[in-house]
């Protein structure tokens, strides 16, 4: 079966895209059913898709595995998962059991009893954990941001799959990349965020995470088409390593 990483770069090939699909339900889409429509029409359009707090909470567990049904992923689970490694692994489990195929949790928690006890449960279920070393907002700076290349070592020696780490701050997704040649790096803050299309890719993400240029968009099929262009596809700007 390969890990998650093998999973999404197979996907990514595929597809010819570097994109990851953000869908996070508002207006029309808070109808599962509309939802359903937009995620089958982007699908062979993007790498993976992210799902996250906003869809458990407009559809429920139910409805969220109603919303994936047939449609290819890799879906990814994004809680920002932070609370101690019980907590989450429980939070894991009904996860990985709704059919996500990867997690995104928060690296601060610290591994011992923390983030570990994530990548422990993933390995398991032959699923992946992505940790969140740095974010794309400005508060980031504030607090987070300060320790990404302490959480990215440690988050990468722990056994995640990938880290995630913001383009609105490419200096630091450019030293992560130099530190870390092989790490898997999906990068949200391109579009509505500020920083372009491509930007953190060329700075040495793998994948940018795209959401509200795709799902507001009034044609996002072709919008898709678009930004995977302006990005080169999977072999563009920016080869595989593997
Ligand atoms: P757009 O493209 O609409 O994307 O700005 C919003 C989506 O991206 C997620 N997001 C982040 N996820 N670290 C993360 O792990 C970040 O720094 C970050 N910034 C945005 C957000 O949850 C939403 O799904």
């Amino acid at each position: 079966m390969g890990s998650f990483a093998s999973r999404l770069r197979e996907k990514a090939e595929r597809a010819d895209s570097r994109i990851i699909l953000a869908f996070d339900p508002a207006g029309e889409y808070r109808e599962v059913d509309r939802a359903r429509e937009l995620l089958s029409r982007l699908s062979d359009k993007v790498a993976g898709i992210k799902l996250g707090l906003p869809s458990l909470l407009a559809y429920g567990p139910g409805g969220v595995r109603r919303l994936m049904e047939g449609i290819e992923g890799p879906f990814i689970c994004d809680l920002k998962m932070a609370d101690i490694g019980y907590v989450n692994r429980l939070v894991a489990g009904e996860v990985f059991g709704l059919g996500f195929e990867a997690l995104i949790a928060h690296a601060f928690i610290g591994i011992r009893e923390g983030l570990g006890e994530v990548v422990e449960l993933a390995r398991e279920r032959g699923k992946g954990v992505l940790a969140v070393c740095a974010m794309s907002h400005r508060g980031a700076e504030e607090y987070l941001n300060r320790h990404y290349l302490e959480l990215a070592e440690a988050s990468l020696s722990a056994g995640a799959d990938g880290l995630v780490l913001p383009a609105t701050f490419p200096e630091l997704l450019k030293e992560a990349r130099r530190r870390h040649p092989e790490a898997l790096i999906l990068s949200p803050g391109v579009g509505v965020q500020g920083s372009p299309f491509g930007s953190a890719l060329r700075a040495g993400a793998d994948f940018e995470i795209v959401g509200r240029a795709l799902v507001f968009s009034p044609s996002p099929r072709e919008r898709a088409e678009e930004i995977r262009r302006e990005m080169g596809g999977w072999k563009g700007e920016r080869s595989p390593r593997r």
